[in-house]
């Protein structure tokens, strides 16, 4: 894959990370998805990882030859699983 390839594809779309973010961050020894998504903070914008985290598994799974389902296993859902109005959360909805 080429290197401008990798500058531009967005992984992450809230804190603007990107393929290179995580090929250089794997390739510096990062060996864990927790540690890497903690350090590129990949999961960690307004949406709170639904359009990136499995995408950003996935990457790390082909780079380092780690099952999917062992990168994920250390990643915690906390709710709410889906965007919530405030007004919603000070009802006590
Ligand atoms: S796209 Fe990664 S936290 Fe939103």
């Amino acid at each position: 894959m080429g290197e401008e390839v990798k500058k531009l594809t967005i992984i992450c779309r809230c804190n603007d990370v990107t393929l290179e973010d995580i090929v250089s961050a794997v390739n510096a020894g990062i060996d864990n998805f927790e540690v890497l998504r903690k350090y590129l903070r990949i999961g960690f914008g307004p949406c709170q990882g639904r359009s990136c985290i499995v995408l950003a598994a996935r990457i790390y799974s082909r780079l380092t030859g780690v099952k999917l389902n062992e990168a994920l296993s250390d990643y915690k859902v906390r709710p709410p699983i889906v965007p919530v109005p405030a007004r919603v959360l000070l009802a006590g909805g």
